[in-house]
């Protein structure tokens, strides 16, 4: 693990620092159930298959525990992984040990320009507050033929919104400041960091409320059968998302953007 120069030296990076040293062993938790693993499969399998051929440099860009990163590595070998707090990255270590990983602020980020063929952010962009810059840095680590995936909360749902909203305020395993975006919202902070946003859709419904976060909501632990109910969560979210109208139910909005020609 390289720690980088450009440790984080904001305010909310230093919150975001202390807010996951505590949550690192609760993400150890969360990924430690057959359901939840396998939900989760399912969702760094719907981000995987954006890749483009032929791109082998990789970056997952607050990578925490490293649990995308390691089926990332299977995928492309020499994968790296930055996160902005040395806690989680030290969880790591059980899913994916030989990993290349750097401590680092994504809205500093640490590498040449165009050295990334793809940028994977999943769940990380919320917990910044300069979105554009941050979307900026990616763009800039990405070569003219890269690609950024993204998956964030996604807000379009107002009853998502305020059960997020009363959850931020009243956790403390969530900062107040982090909250989704619409998916117009994201679409146009892309477009402000010189991408063009090639696909956008939401994901996750009921099996990212019940399979996703067995730390906030273990229901589904207690439930004989469990995996298989998640099976059958995964393939009704896959039908709900794509009926226009009732993809608002998504907890989660994913993007794929590429660099803007110049
Ligand atoms: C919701 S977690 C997601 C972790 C991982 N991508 C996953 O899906 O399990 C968000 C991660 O972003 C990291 N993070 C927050 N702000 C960051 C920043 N400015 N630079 C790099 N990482 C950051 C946190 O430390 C945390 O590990």
């Amino acid at each position: 693990m390289t720690s980088s120069d450009s440790m984080a030296s904001g305010s909310n990076a230093k919150a975001q620092i202390e807010l996951h040293k505590e949550l690192a062993p609760r993400y150890a938790y969360r990924y430690s159930f057959e359901f939840s693993r396998l939900f989760q499969q399912d969702w760094h399998a719907e981000m995987i298959g954006q890749v483009p051929a032929g791109a082998t440099r990789i970056l997952d860009l607050g990578c925490g525990t490293g649990f995308f990163l390691a089926e990332l590595c299977e995928h492309h070998p020499g994968a790296v992984g930055l996160d902005i707090s040395h806690e989680m990255l030290r969880v790591s270590d059980q899913y994916v040990s030989e990993a290349r990983l750097v401590t680092g602020d994504a809205e500093r980020l640490p590498f040449r320009p165009a050295c990334f063929d793809a940028v994977f952010c999943k769940g990380s962009l919320h917990h910044t507050r300069d979105h554009v810059a941050f979307l900026t840095h990616c763009r800039k680590a990405l070569g003219e033929e890269g690609v950024l995936i993204m998956s964030e909360p996604c807000n379009d749902n107002p009853f998502i919104r305020l059960a997020r909203a009363i959850l931020y305020a009243k956790s403390p395993h969530f900062d107040v400041g982090d909250q989704g975006f619409t998916k117009k919202g994201i679409v146009g902070l892309c477009e402000q960091a010189g991408f063009e946003v090639t696909r956008v859709w939401r994901y996750g419904i009921f099996a990212y409320v019940f399979a996703g976060f067995p730390d906030h909501l273990g229901i589904l632990r207690f439930i004989p059968g469990n995996a298989w109910i998640t099976r059958l969560f995964i393939g009704l979210d896959r039908v709900l998302c794509a009926i226009p109208g009732l993809s608002l139910l998504g907890f989660h909005v994913l993007v794929v953007a590429r660099p803007r020609a110049k």
